[in-house]
């Protein structure tokens, strides 16, 4: 089988490791990449692909005979790769229509609301005035949300209703989000505890991976602003047989029945970010793909094919049981650039990062190579992953080895799964 990997950080490179284990792989590309990857397998620029210009893809994949393609961000997908590559090659993605669920907060919530899937209640507005007339009659904490894409920036969950005032001009009056924050949704806050559920859908059935825990905040102790995703890990202690059960039910069983009703059943990955509250879970938002850092730790205690369940996937046919994974428990911690994520230095030299040294291995998010060197390019540099037979082994063996990353100006949080021991 011979694959295409779209995207080129963390997740990408977790798993581009992933696949390449299949025994049904004859080949694997990937494009963009980064410096953690095998230089031959990332498309050369010559080949002219772009992915904000979708034909480029399906030019490539047509001439080049993919049997699959595997899209890892959420932003072709929002832009209809899965469509524009209908007829040409199976994808490991939705369609457009269906990827609304992360590209537009208002769609997603309506649809939450009309399948009857748990979540916050929430209010949509594209005037200031309105908003703010419906803000004044609200209790704080309460959150607001940009619509579109954001690169995970547009929400601001607000402590008073000043600082509501705030974000909500910041999107309807001074711009701050672009178009994306046009439309801003008004939202209850929720208290709780968050974990992510990530299930592989086939238009039919979502077969849920084990739940994990991921670091939003930059700095310890969940300070400072949000992030990307800083470090995660599983299992979540928290997360027992009965709420699988309730998330299994009232999540994704309606989110795959709902968009079999709206015309467009779900393929691909759903990312269900949940708030868990009382034994109960309500969904915070939904993400049309993997999550970064998360399946940096999913993908090492995954105990199967990864390959074959995409492939199954797309063509609508995933085994009906409960996906394999190995008992014990995965961590990844991130290693950022110092500033990140506001602005941060590029090129900062990373030595002694070899990426597979036995139990760890690290996974790269923004670095290239130049010659023999390794340099960084972005926010997240990498990840650094172990296995363990429970949480406490696991998170030693990533912290032992950060002892000795050999690197200037970057810094990591030292307490992800903390709260978990
Ligand atoms: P999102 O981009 O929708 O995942 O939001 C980013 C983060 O904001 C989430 O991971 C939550 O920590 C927080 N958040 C979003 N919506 C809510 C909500 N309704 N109540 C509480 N926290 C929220
Ligand atoms: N880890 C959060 C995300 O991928 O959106």
């Amino acid at each position: 089988m011979k694959v295409l990997l779209l995207g080129g950080g963390g997740r990408e490179h977790a798993l581009f490791w992933k696949i390449s284990q299949s025994p049904k792989l004859t080949e694997l590309k990937a494009f963009p990449g980064n410096g953690g990857f095998p230089p031959d397998a990332i498309v050369r620029p010559e080949a002219g692909l772009d992915l904000s210009n979708l034909s480029t893809v399906v030019d490539y994949v047509r001439a080049q005979k993919f049997d699959l393609v595997v899209v890892g961000p959420e932003q072709p997908l929002v832009d209809g790769i899965a469509d524009a590559l209908a007829g040409v090659c199976p994808v490991f993605g939705p369609v457009k229509a269906a990827a609304r669920l992360e590209g537009s907060k208002d769609f997603s919530k309506d649809f939450m609301d009309r399948h009857g899937i748990p979540t916050a209640q929430s209010q949509t507005f594209t005037e200031l005035a309105p908003a703010l007339e419906y803000l004044g009659k609200m209790t704080a904490p309460i959150v607001i949300k940009a619509d579109g894409l954001a690169a995970g920036k547009g929400v601001a969950v607000c402590p008073d209703l000043e600082s509501a005032e705030e974000a909500l001009r910041d999107r309807l009056e001074r711009n701050v989000f672009g178009s994306a924050g046009h439309t801003v949704l008004i939202e209850e806050f929720m208290a709780g505890e968050e974990t992510s559920v990530f299930a592989i859908c086939d238009g039919e059935r979502a077969v849920p991976f084990l739940a994990s825990q991921d670091h939003k905040r930059a700095f310890d102790g969940d300070q400072g602003p949000n992030t990307g995703g800083m470090g995660a890990y599983l299992p979540v202690p928290f997360v027992d047989d009965a709420l699988m059960r309730q998330v299994q039910e009232q999540v994704l069983d309606r989110a795959m029945a709902g968009m079999q009703a709206d015309g467009s059943p779900y393929r691909g990955l759903l990312y269900a970010g949940l708030m868990v509250k009382d034994g109960k879970a309500r969904v915070v938002e939904f993400n049309v793909r993997f999550g970064d850092p998360e399946t940096q730790a999913l993908m090492r205690i995954l105990d199967e094919d990864l390959l074959e369940l995409m492939f199954q996937a797309a063509a609508g046919s995933l085994p009906e049981r409960p996906l394999k994974i190995r008992p014990g428990a995965a961590l990844v911690v991130v290693v950022a650039a110092e500033g990140y994520p506001g602005s941060y230095s590029k090129d900062l030299p990373l030595k002694n990062i070899d990426s597979d040294e036995g139990d760890i291995i690290f996974f790269h998010a923004g670095t290239r190579r130049d010659g023999d060197r390794l340099l960084s390019t972005g926010g997240r540099v990498l990840g650094v992953t172990a296995v363990g037979p429970d949480l406490v082994a696991a998170r030693k063996a990533v912290y032992d080895r950060l002892k000795n990353i050999d690197a200037d100006g970057v810094f990591y949080r030292k307490d992800i799964g903390e709260k978990a021991l």
